[in-house]
């Protein structure tokens, strides 16, 4: 086996190995070469910075990771780790592991983040192993609103990159793939806000297409007026897809609660992991 960064494969067969390896993953997933460069574009996937293992010259694992600087310097997601079913019992996430964790301290890299489902104990093993530690909870909630809008106030549609988040509203801060930079960069997001003047009160950015909804919030002195629930109805009313809002932590217990309320099911619970490199 050996191990190598990911910059010299194409597209085409990145998209096989994910899908080989997510095959018989708890959850449905299957890309298209479209849709996974769309997942690196927005979530700042770097190739150079993510591994892959190798038999025969042929990928067989990998792990992408995405990078961003942030308040506290360089950080890095792992935006997606896989071992196609023949080639795991190896320890192959580990050992891909202590292949480009050295190259990413080199980088100055200071933290690299991940969440993963808490019901794949192979995934929990392996990251527990290379010294991921948990965080906090998530909650992962999916369905259409089962309450009608209080009242129909008056909605606003623009292009998400048209809209700056007040992010005073915000309880809790988005993971990774909700972050407005992930929102901005994929360009498959709108906003919808209810407006106060010309100041909006409350919001919602979600994609109408796949229904996830990245953000939302209301002006925390605008709250228990049924504004987010007329978001939620008025999204839900657009959406070709079953609404779904991902990665809640389980501090934010008012969100949690605000989405049962409405009629939203958590369907899938996730550890939010980290590992400091300096
Ligand atoms: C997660 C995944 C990448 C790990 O593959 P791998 O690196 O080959 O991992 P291994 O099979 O060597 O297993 C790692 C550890 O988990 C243990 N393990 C494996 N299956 C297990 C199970 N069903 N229950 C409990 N432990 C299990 C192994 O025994 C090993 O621990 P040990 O060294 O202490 O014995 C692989 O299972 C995979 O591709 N799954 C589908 C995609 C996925 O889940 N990705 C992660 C998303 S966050």
């Amino acid at each position: 086996m050996q191990f190598q960064t990911l910059e010299n494969q194409t597209i085409n067969e990145l998209c096989n190995l994910f899908n080989a390896a997510f095959a018989d993953y708890l959850v449905k997933i299957e890309m298209t070469p479209e849709s996974l460069q769309d997942k690196f574009d927005s979530e700042n996937v770097s190739l150079e910075h993510s591994v892959g293992i190798f038999s025969d010259g042929k990928p067989v694992g990998f792990i992408f990771h995405a990078l961003r600087d942030s308040a506290s310097g360089k950080m890095a997601y792992n935006a997606g780790t896989g071992v196609i079913p023949k080639f795991r019992g190896k320890n192959a996430t580990v050992r891909m592991y202590e292949y480009i964790l050295p190259k990413l301290a080199k980088y100055g890299v200071k933290e690299v983040v991940l969440e993963v489902i808490d019901k794949n104990p192979p995934a929990i093993k392996s990251y527990k192993k290379v010294g991921f530690t948990i965080l906090h909870e998530l909650e992962c909630f999916k369905g259409f609103p089962d309450i009608s809008s209080p009242d129909k106030p008056l909605i606003v549609e623009e292009s998400a990159d048209k809209f700056t988040p007040p992010d005073h509203f915000w309880d809790w801060q988005p993971t990774w793939q909700n972050t407005t930079q992930t929102v901005l960069r994929s360009g498959q997001y709108k906003t919808w806000s209810i407006l106060r003047g010309n100041r909006a009160i409350a919001y919602l950015t979600g994609n109408p297409g796949s229904g996830r909804i990245a953000q939302f919030a209301v002006d925390p002195d605008q709250r228990w007026k049924g504004l987010g629930t007329s978001l939620f109805c008025h999204f839900a009313g657009l959406s070709s897809n079953t609404p779904m809002v991902i990665n809640i932590a389980d501090q934010a217990g008012q969100t949690q609660d605000f989405l049962k309320a409405i009629g939203m099911t958590p369907f899938l619970r996730q550890y939010k992991m980290n590992l400091k490199l300096q």
